[in-house]
């Protein structure tokens, strides 16, 4: 199965890819692909724009990698309780391909993750309500909260044994969900 990795983040260190690297690392038998959205930076959708020039040549190459994985693994990054303003604009640009869905009705594993205690829950919350609307089937969800207390970024493995046996049992959900899908 193919696997495209991202986050919600255009950091260069993003926590949340780090995350959703590691979550990746458990899918042992399947091709992963890690995508930066900082590769597919545009500028700022406006109506404007798209009826002068269309969809971006970037957007399309963005929505396309999305369409030929088996499996989307995402990590969100919260910026003030919601999307980051990176991954809305993409988010926005693939929203407006004719004929599609966003998330073209592929499997996710949706994560997220923060510096807070919250670890990114406004966000989760935002992506659970709306990403189904979109083509997404949330296969299972995770947000790991206080990254930096729990997460070992020179290893990239999660430290905390009652975190790393609950993102295990997420994994297993996620696995059973797309074995299923494929029956
Ligand atoms: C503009 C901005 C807004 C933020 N708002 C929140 C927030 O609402 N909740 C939160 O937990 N962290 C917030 N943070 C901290 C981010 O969680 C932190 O920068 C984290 O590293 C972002 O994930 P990333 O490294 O994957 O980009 C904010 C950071 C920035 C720069």
């Amino acid at each position: 199965m193919k696997i495209v990795v991202f986050a919600g983040s255009n950091s260069e260190k993003s926590i949340n890819l780090k995350l959703a690297t590691y979550a990746s690392s458990f899918f042992k038998d399947d091709s992963i692909k890690i995508l930066r959205i900082s590769d597919y930076e545009t500028p700022l959708y406006s109506p404007e724009r798209e009826k002068q020039n269309g969809i971006p040549e970037l957007i399309e190459q963005f929505a396309s990698e999305i369409s030929q994985s088996d499996l989307i693994i995402l990590s969100l990054a919260e910026h003030n309780g919601s999307y980051s303003a990176a991954f809305k604009n993409l988010y926005d640009w693939i929203s407006r391909i004719p004929n599609r869905k966003v998330w073209d009705g592929k499997p996710m594993l949706l994560l997220s993750t923060s510096p807070g205690g919250r670890g990114g829950a406004g966000v989760m919350k935002a992506a659970l309500e709306r990403f189904p609307r979109d083509g997404a089937q949330v296969a299972a969800h995770f947000s790991l909260p206080s990254f930096n207390d729990n997460f070992d970024s020179e290893q990239n493995r999660l430290t905390n044994d009652s975190l790393i046996i609950e993102l295990r049992e997420v994994i297993s959900k996620v696995m059973l969900f797309v074995k299923t899908l494929n029956r």
